[in-house]
């Protein structure tokens, strides 16, 4: 078989990561696809940065438009993140010229999800994008495949490791919100715009996908009320801790009477529970099938090679011919079905 050849747009951390493992695990990678999986190129803001991984051996584009173009290429690994400007373009060029598609962009999917499914459909490629929700947690392929066979009644969790990490620490440290947010900063924790973060946005890009593979619509990231963790004070984590329940940045999507409702913000929830007992920077999802019942699902929700982890699973599905394993069950796909309020009862 011939090999799966790569472009990866973006070599900032998960890019990086995502490189690494392609060196380290070649032969694994090989046995576990039957195929081998290769770089051709890569695209990266700065061709000169040191990034501990040996670049030369590699193709370069300065322009991730190019880098999809290119016709040494059969999977476009797209990194570059936001919703719209490059990685959007570049997504759409690699669609456009028969190449596959994986990304991490949480954003881009939540506004655009619907709009590239479609392209993809059309031209018989897939994209994928179990990186974007979650980190490392596998919890696309939970819903699309392990569960293909229940009514999704309810998602839920929390999908912001740094806001959980500044919750829990508020709590653990008697240090204020601000405090902790530059802390934060410090860490390199923060999205370039930090808003995202603490403003509810990211992890509302993340539960907008996951709303819209649940209950097969397309993603409503407009349709989810909003609020962060901002206003939350040292007063009020103390007084929940007082009747046993800590606040967490919780999405919840479910089926209503009125429809799907979605909402993200700063919730009450018991202490002992398994989501009061999240610490730090992790995330966990909670699945409620008709079937299995409920599902919690925990782990590192950003970094390095979690991130990397989930980018090369889906690579791996695609060297496998997994082609439809995301958008091939109607009821289950992010491009197939009306808009979420209009689709359910
Ligand atoms: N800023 C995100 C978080 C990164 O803190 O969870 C992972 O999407």
């Amino acid at each position: 078989t011939a090999p799966l050849r790569l472009g990866i747009a973006g070599l900032g951390t998960v890019g990086t990561g995502v490189v690494q493992i392609l060196r380290r695990h070649a032969a694994l990678l090989e046995a576990r696809t039957g195929r081998a999986i290769t770089l051709s190129a890569v695209s990266a803001r700065s061709r000169d940065k040191d990034r501990g991984v040996p670049l030369k051996d590699y193709g370069w584009e300065d322009d991730p438009v190019a880098l999809a173009r290119r016709d040494d290429i059969d999977v476009f690994v797209e990194l570059i993140g936001g919703d719209e400007g490059p990685a959007l373009d570049a997504v759409k060029a690699a669609l456009a010229t028969g190449k596959d598609v994986v990304t991490a962009n949480k954003a881009m999917l939540a506004h655009h999800g619907r709009e590239l499914a479609e392209m993809a459909e059309a031209a018989g490629r897939v994209i994928r994008y179990e990186a974007a929700v979650a980190g490392g947690i596998p919890v696309i392929k939970a819903l699309t495949e392990g569960l293909a066979a229940n009514e999704i009644t309810r998602v839920m969790g929390v999908m912001n490791g740094t806001c959980n990490y500044i919750l829990t620490r508020m709590q653990a440290t008697g240090q204020g919100y601000n405090a902790l947010f530059e802390e934060c900063a410090k860490l390199g924790y923060l999205e370039a715009d930090p808003n995202l973060d603490v403003g509810g946005i990211d992890a509302g890009h993340k539960l907008a996908i996951l709303a819209a593979i649940a209950f097969g619509t397309a993603p409503d990231f407009d349709g989810i009320e909003i609020e962060g963790i901002q206003h939350i004070q040292l007063e009020d984590i103390h007084q929940a801790a007082d009747m046993g329940y800590r606040i967490k940045l919780l999405g919840v999507a479910q089926r209503t009477g009125r429809g799907l409702e979605q909402r993200m913000q700063p919730c009450l929830v018991p202490a002992d529970s398994p989501l009061g007992q999240l610490e730090g920077g992790t995330n966990m999802v909670v699945i409620e099938g008709d079937a299995v019942q409920q599902l919690v699902l925990r782990g590192p929700g950003a970094g390095q090679g979690p991130t990397a982890s989930a980018v090369m699973g889906d690579v791996c599905d695609i060297a496998r011919g997994l082609r439809l394993a995301t958008f091939g069950q109607p009821a289950t796909t992010l491009e197939t079905l009306p808009a979420a309020r209009s689709a359910l009862p």
